[in-house]
């Protein structure tokens, strides 16, 4: 799969109209299950990956791309988001877990921690569900922490995408995933 083929900007959009409003955050609720149920079954997504070129995502930009049915961001982080996210302490973060698959479950929620390659603290990837109901955040230094917010009941989430104030429980997630040389990231 290309690049070209799974980036899809529109449906951030989508997402973000159709759930601005309380009622339609019910339908949005209900599409979910929906497309899961549409999904291949597990043993055929276990194995599914797919292989994402980040040359040319500019510093201070995101690219979105889907995986697995879900939205994932790939954000080139700039040195002041990187330094705002390092000068959070742990005890001022709503969940003190790292959320990161690709490690121990019980991994704090360091900057460090929410890296897929903590030599290159520039990446930040992880999935665009927000964790109180689903819907998917706006980026772009969006919200009072400078990261991502989600307009449905008002969650923040900072520069490391840690949930910071609003009702959504939990850190965005980190998916698998791993470099593969300098310019390609592979999802699974
Ligand atoms: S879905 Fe409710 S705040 Fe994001």
């Amino acid at each position: 799969m290309t690049q070209t083929e799974v980036h899809d900007p529109d449906r951030r959009d989508f997402i973000y109209y159709a759930t601005a409003g309380a009622a339609t955050v019910v339908a949005g609720a209900a599409i979910w299950p929906l497309i899961d149920q549409m999904n291949p079954s597990a043993d055929v997504l276990a194995l599914s990956s797919i292989r994402v070129d980040i040359d040319g995502v500019e510093e201070g930009t995101q690219l979105t791309v889907k995986w697995r049915g879900k939205p994932v961001f790939i954000r080139h982080r700039t040195q002041a988001e990187i330094e705002e996210a390092r000068n959070v302490s742990l005890d001022e973060l709503i969940d003190p877990f790292a959320r990161n698959a690709n490690l121990p479950e019980d991994a704090p929620a360091t900057d460090e921690n929410r890296l897929i390659d903590p030599e290159r603290p520039e990446w930040l990837i992880e999935i665009g569900v927000c964790t109180h109901l689903g819907c998917v955040p706006i980026g772009d230094g969006a919200g009072e922490y400078n990261g991502w917010f989600c307009p449905c009941h008002g969650s923040h989430y900072d520069t490391s995408g840690r949930i910071r104030k609003g009702p959504a429980p939990r850190n965005l997630d980190v998916p698998v995933a791993r470099f593969d040389g300098e310019t390609t990231i592979v999802l699974g």
